[in-house]
C-alpha cells in the first residue's frame, strides 16, 4: 500500500506575500551585494533559505502573548513565565535571559574561561568559539572523524569522539578545561545529531576529572526527534522526556531562542550550580540587562516561553524534521551531493563535489551560493572557508574539510511546494554546474567576516553562470 502522507500540524491565518524579481533584477541585486549572500536585501529575495535563526513563524497563541507581556523593569511577571518554561521543560535550576544565544555565550565565556584554557566541542560553531576565543580560551574539536566527512552516513554524527577528549585531558590537564560544549545538534556538520549514550558518556567522563558539561541547546528540540527516532529505547517516548534526560547529563546551557524556541529574539543561560548563578547575575546586568528581563522586552520573553512550550510538541517537531528531509531526499534522489544523512533544520550542499573545477581558495560554496540566488532567487548561506576565518596564530586561511551552502528552513513557514522550487533550482543548477566561475575576495572584515566580506568573480564574465 502507498504509504500514507501527513501535513502541518497547522493552518495559516496570516500570509505574506513573497516578491520575485527577474533575473536582470537579481543579477544587479547580487552584484550590490558584492556577492556574500548575507548581503543581500530581503526585499530581493524570494525563498528565503539564509537561516532558521529568528525566521520561525509565531503562532496565534505566541502573538497573543505579545498583548500580555510584562513590560516591568524588575520582576516581569513574563520572566517569571519564562523561567518556568525553562525548568519545566529543560529541568534547569538557574535561568538568566540573555538578547539571543551569543549572549549567553559571552557570560558563560566569561565566567568559566580563563587565558590559556582549552574547551572541547562537538565542532566549532561561529559565535561560540569567537566567544572563547576572545577570552583567552582554545576551542579543540573533539568530534568523531566521521563529522568531516559529508557522505558518511551515521545515526548521530554529532558525537564527540572520547578518545579524543581523553586525550585532551591527559595532555593539557583536567584543569586547563573549564567545561565541555556539547552542541546538540551540531549545525556546522549538517545538524547532525548527539546520541542519549554519548551525552551520558561524555558527561560521566567529565564528572571523574570535575570538568563542567554545558550545552550548546540552541536546536535540541531537533536532536530530542532524532533520538526518538534511531536510538534503541526511545521510540514510545514523548520528546519532553526524552529532552529532561539530555539536560539531566549537562551542567547547564547556552540557548538561542531564535531556533528551537520559536521566537525571532531572544535567548538564555541556564544551569544547576548556585554559586555560578550568583556571579553570572553580576555578569548579566553589565552585558544584557536586569536579572529578570536581560536583554528581553517582556513581551518577548512572554512569546518565547510559549515557543518553549510548542516546540516540544511530538506533532510540531516530526513535521518539522521531516519537511527538511522532504527537500534533502529530493536532491539526493537527483544525485545532488549533501550532507548525509539529512540533519535537522538545513541541507548542506558540498560545494567541493559540486564544483571540482573551483579549489578552495576560490570560494566554492559561495560561488554556489550566489549562482542559485541567480538562478531562482533563493539565498542560502556559505558555511565553508569564508566562515571558517584564519588562524590566529598563523594568519592562514582555516581550511574547513566541509566546504557547504545551506539550505536552511525556517520553522513553520514556507510550504512543501516552497522546497520543490528549491529542489528543481538546484537540480538545474547541477546539470550545467561546470558553467560555474569562482570568486576573489575584495574586502575582508577582521572578525566573523563571512558577514561582511565582499567578493567579485574571477572570471571577467558579468555573473558567476
Ligand atoms: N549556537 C549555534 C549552534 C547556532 O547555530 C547559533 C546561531 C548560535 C549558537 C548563536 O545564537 O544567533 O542567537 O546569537 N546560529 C545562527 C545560524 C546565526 O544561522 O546558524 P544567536
Amino acid at each position: 500500500m502507498k504509504k500514507r502522507r501527513t501535513a502541518e500540524p497547522y493552518k495559516i491565518k496570516a500570509v505574506e506575500p513573497l516578491n520575485m524579481l527577474s533575473r536582470e533584477e537579481r543579477e544587479q541585486a547580487l552584484k550590490r551585494a558584492g556577492y556574500n549572500t548575507f548581503l543581500l536585501d530581503s526585499e530581493d529575495v524570494y525563498i528565503d533559505l539564509l537561516t532558521d535563526s529568528g525566521t520561525s513563524a509565531m503562532s496565534d497563541q505566541q502573538w497573543g502573548a505579545l498583548m500580555v507581556g510584562d513590560e516591568a523593569y524588575a520582576g516581569s511577571k513574563s520572566w517569571y513565565r519564562l523561567r518556568d518554561a525553562v525548568q519545566e521543560i529543560y529541568g534547569y535550576q538557574y535561568v538568566l535571559p540573555t538578547h539571543q544565544g551569543r549572549g549567553a555565550e559571552n557570560l558563560l565565556s566569561q565566567l568559566m574561561i580563563k587565558e590559556g584554557d582549552y574547551i572541547p566541542g562537538n565542532m566549532y560553531f561561529t559565535t561560540t568559539r569567537a566567544h572563547q576565543e576572545l577570552n583567552g580560551g582554545t576551542f579543540v574539536d573533539v568530534i568523531i572523524d566521521e563529522a568531516h566527512d559529508s557522505s558518511a552516513e551515521l545515526d548521530f554524527k554529532g558525537d564527540i569522539d572520547l578518545t579524543k577528549l581523553q586525550k585532551l585531558i591527559d595532555d593539557v590537564g583536567a584543569e586547563r578545561i573549564p567545561y565541555v560544549c556539547l552542541a546538540v545538534t551540531v549545525n556546522m556538520a549538517g545538524g547532525q545529531p548527539v546520541s542519549m549514550a554519548n551525552m551520558r558518556e561524555v558527561y560521566e567522563l567529565c564528572q571523574r576529572y570535575g570538568i563542567s558539561v554545558f550545552y550548546d541547546a540552541t536546536r535540541c528540540v531537533e536532536n530530542a526527534y532524532f533520538i526518538k527516532e534511531r536510538e534503541e529505547g526511545y521510540q514510545d517516548q514523548s520528546i519532553r522526556n526524552i529532552l529532561k534526560e539530555m539536560f539531566s547529563y549537562s551542567d547547564g546551557c547556552t540557548m538561542s531562542g531564535k531556533k528551537d524556541a520559536l521566537v525571532n529574539i531572544g535567548g538564555f543561560l541556564a544551569m544547576n550550580d548556585e554559586e555560578l548563578y550568583i556571579r553570572s547575575r553580576e555578569l548579566v546586568v553589565v552585558y544584557e540587562g536586569m536579572p529578570t528581563y536581560g536583554g528581553m522586552a517582556g513581551r518577548d520573553m512572554e512569546a518565547m516561553a510559549q515557543g518553549i512550550y510548542e516546540a516540544a510538541d511530538d506533532h510540531f517537531i516530526e513535521h518539522r524534521i521531516h519537511q527538511v528531509r522532504y527537500l534533502g531526499d529530493q536532491l539526493i534522489e537527483a544525485g545532488i551531493p549533501v550532507v548525509r544523512p539529512i540533519g535537522g533544520h538545513a541541507i548542506f550542499l558540498d560545494a567541493k563535489a559540486f564544483l571540482p573545477h573551483i579549489p578552495q581558495d576560490q570560494f566554492p560554496a559561495q560561488a554556489l551560493a550566489g549562482a542559485l540566488y541567480l538562478d531562482s532567487g533563493v539565498r542560502g548561506m556559505e558555511r565553508g572557508i569564508v566562515s571558517a576565518g584564519r588562524n590566529k596564530e598563523t594568519g592562514e586561511n582555516n581550511k574547513p574539510k566541509l566546504e557547504m551552502v545551506r539550505l536552511t528552513i525556517p520553522r513553520r513557514v514556507y510550504t512543501n511546494n516552497h522546497m520543490d522550487v528549491v529542489a528543481d533550482s538546484v537540480i538545474e543548477l547541477f546539470e550545467k554546474r561546470d558553467q560555474i566561475t569562482g570568486l576573489q575576495m575584495e574586502y575582508e572584515p577582521p572578525t566573523l567576516r563571512f558577514f561582511n566580506a565582499r567578493f567579485s568573480p574571477l572570471v571577467e564574465s558579468k555573473t558567476l553562470i
